[in-house]
């Protein structure tokens, strides 16, 4: 049995821990072959492969980013992209893929499998955390930690100014990043894309927060946009999904709570900083026990499914449902933030 392994989507902290655990366990368990798939869908779409083996994936446990590369390609998108891809699987002997990635990666490895009968197995990933019917997706605990130590720091140096920080951090559709990092940190207003800000009510949060003698942190999630509507957006253009890319509301809010409370403000953009570098002790555990249930799937033929943590506990979940929906922050769970707003 040959399987392929693929890593697609932005990159996530825990990618090549996934791999680690899969081919270790499929190789020392069940005696498999493996072959890696370069730039998530590319591969198989360009038959552009790396030798992978016990050997190849020593050693990149604790190491950010992912050996076999990543991209955004969609192969549904190309010409004759299923047929291309069976081709190439035919012509390197893979029997299935194990493939890694968020809501685009897999959503094409669920029309893969249940539509062409190309057998995939799904390992969910996101530094955002917005993939449902998964408790947690690695890489979002080491992107929370990275956010929450930049707020500390912030901290300071706004206090030593009295300025305020306004710092943007990623979740283009959800705010779990802004949220669980705006909490940790002790920020003073936290927004996020399920809930329209309103400017205004920002600048009195941070005047009342300057009235108590403190410098106020806002954590702002690249996807909040602002209730009027009165953001100019730098940057409309679609990524090769067709999202809707936003820029700019971190340093598009930092002029504006300038301008409505004549306090000095600057932004920071933590930007690709949350993504890269080691990933934490949890989110390799995560990643571990997502590779070692992935490859038993691959074993018991169990296609179409993704493996998910459900507790402390790893269970499989059709990939079509898993990508059906974000998961998005409950608005009771923002609103218990709201108490340190101001
Ligand atoms: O989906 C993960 C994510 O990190 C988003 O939060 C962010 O908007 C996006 O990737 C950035 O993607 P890229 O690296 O393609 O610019």
């Amino acid at each position: 049995m040959r399987v392929g392994v693929l890593t697609g989507g932005g990159d996530c902290p825990g990618l090549n821990a996934v791999i680690r655990a899969v081919v270790r366990k499929g190789v020392q368990e069940y005696d498999y072959d493996f072959i890696g798939f370069r730039d998530g869908w590319r591969g198989p779409l360009e038959g552009v492969t790396v030798p992978l083996s016990v050997p190849a994936v020593r050693g990149i446990l604790p190491r950010g980013g992912t050996i076999l590369g990543s991209s955004r390609t969609n192969p549904l998108k190309a010409e004759h992209g299923v047929r291309r891809i069976r081709d190439n699987l035919g012509r390197y002997e893979v029997d299935a893929l194990v493939t890694i990635g968020g809501e685009d990666t897999l959503g094409v490895a669920a029309t893969l499998s249940d539509e062409h009968g190309i057998p995939c197995v799904g390992v969910p990933k996101t530094i955002d955390n917005d993939l449902s019917a998964t408790d947690y997706t690695f890489g979002f605990d080491t992107a929370v930690g990275i956010a929450t130590e930049a707020i500390d720091r912030l901290h300071t140096t706004a206090e030593s100014h009295m300025r305020v920080l306004v710092v943007e951090v990623m979740g283009r559709h959800a705010g779990w990043i802004a949220l669980h990092s705006g909490l940790a940190g002790g920020a003073n207003v936290i927004l996020i894309p399920e809930q329209r800000f309103h400017t205004d009510r920002v600048c009195a949060w941070v005047t009342s927060r300057f009235r108590s003698s403190y410098a106020p942190i806002v954590v702002v999630a690249e996807g909040a946009v602002p209730a009027q509507g009165e953001m100019v957006l730098k940057d409309g253009s679609k990524d090769s999904f067709g999202h809707v890319r936003l820029s700019g509301v971190g340093e598009w809010l930092a002029k504006e709570i300038e301008r409505r409370t004549g306090k000095e403000a600057r932004a920071t953009v933590l930007g690709h900083v949350q993504r890269g570098g080691t990933p934490s002790a949890f989110d390799r555990w995560l990643a571990t026990r997502f590779g070692l249930h992935a490859i038993d799937a691959v074993h018991d033929g169990d296609f179409g499914k993704m493996v998910a943590l459900n507790g402390t506990g790893i269970v499989r979940v059709p990939i079509a449902e898993a990508v059906a929906r974000l998961k998005t922050v409950d608005p009771a769970l923002y609103a218990e933030a709201g108490v340190f707003f101001g």
